[in-house]
């Protein structure tokens, strides 16, 4: 891989964006171009082609996303459905306008049907309903994968796109969110057992059973996935997948009960009281796991297991988080 190559990290700021721009640095890329959403709004559609028509670069990582959790999704469907639909439509087709060639979306595991059998396979997309909190979320995702493959489709001949999607599970690590209501379970529990250490709380309880299962991969590990995948000849990628199904699943590949969870994290921030359930409260569903064969055929597989990713997090958290 050239470089040289010009290349634009949309969401560059963002956990996944800055670990991606991290991964591209360690390559040696020296010309990534970048913008703060307060430089350039994706969602505006004239802006956004007058940035890919002034900057011209040769590879876009799509990695901004209006996100959030389900009080969020709940609260805010319209924002949702339209800015992601919005934001993938508008740098997707600037892409092409522009001689893009190699673009890489990013979605996330909802696009899954809610009851897919697990591990969830890449060919269940579309194949039952989707859980209803995140839909408006998940239908803008599964536009992106469509958006990349019919352009394929499309232009793929003639012009040489060549724009894949990848489907990452939980992420964690650098740059997470810790909003005390609004974060995801592991960086809500680093907070948590952080701050039962600091105020000599006797146990931290945690909602539901913690019996059921999830699966957790470090984020600079997702970024690595992504310039792999990216990276990959033509030729081994279309062997690898199909024109209507091409998207491909990035997980750890394992999952562990949230108890285990738990224990991890309050080892990582030693914190020495105890831990309780609160199975009044519910649960969610009992297993949720990506397949990960197709990644690994093509010759990836993480490095970062729960223990050192879990360290890196809580330092990050330490160094920049406690004011949030
Ligand atoms: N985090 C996870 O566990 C996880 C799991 C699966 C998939 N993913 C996927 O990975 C991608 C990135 O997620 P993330 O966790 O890195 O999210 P994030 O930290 O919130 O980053 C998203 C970035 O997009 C930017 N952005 C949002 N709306 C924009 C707009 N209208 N114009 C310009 N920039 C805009 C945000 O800037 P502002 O903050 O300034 O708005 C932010 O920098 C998403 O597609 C998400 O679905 C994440």
């Amino acid at each position: 891989m050239s470089t040289h190559a010009k290349i634009y990290v949309a969401g560059h700021r963002g956990m996944v964006g800055s670990a991606i721009v991290r991964a591209l640095q360690q390559q040696g890329q020296t010309n990534i171009v970048a913008r703060t959403h307060a430089e350039l709004d994706l969602t505006d559609q004239a802006a956004v082609r007058n940035f890919f028509s002034t900057e011209k670069p040769d590879q876009v990582y799509l990695a901004a996303a209006k996100v959030g959790g389900i009080h969020a999704n709940s609260t805010y469907p319209a924002e949702f459905i339209y800015q992601n639909i919005m934001m993938e439509a508008n740098i997707i087709d600037a892409a092409f306008r522009n001689g893009v060639q190699k673009l890489l979306f990013l979605g996330s595991s909802c696009i899954y049907p809610k009851l897919a059998s697990q591990p969830m396979r890449e060919d269940a997309l579309l194949t039952g309903k989707l859980e209803s909190t995140n839909e408006p979320y998940a239908i803008a995702k599964i536009a992106g994968i469509k958006l990349c493959e019919s352009y394929n489709r499309q232009y793929g001949a003639s012009h040489g796109v060549d724009y894949r999607s990848v489907m990452p599970t939980n992420l964690y690590g650098p740059g997470d969110n810790y909003h005390p209501e609004n974060s995801h379970v592991i960086p809500a529990l680093i907070r948590r057992f952080y701050e039962a250490k600091v105020n000599g709380a006797p146990r931290v309880t945690i909602w539901g059973s913690g019996t059921p299962r999830r699966e957790f991969l470090y984020v600079d590990d997702m970024a690595a996935a992504s310039v792999h995948v990216m990276q990959l000849p033509k030729a081994i990628y279309e062997q690898h997948t199909q024109a209507m199904l091409s998207h491909i699943n990035v997980g750890f590949g394992e999952d562990i009960t949230i108890h285990e969870l738990a224990e991890a994290v309050r080892q990582t921030v030693a914190y020495q009281g105890d831990i309780t359930f609160d199975t009044s409260k519910p649960d969610g569903t009992p297993l949720k796991l990506m397949d990960t064969h197709r990644l690994n055929d093509l010759g990836w597989s993480p490095k970062v297991g729960l223990q050192e990713g879990l360290q890196h997090a809580y330092q990050d958290f330490l160094h920049h988080h406690l004011c949030a």
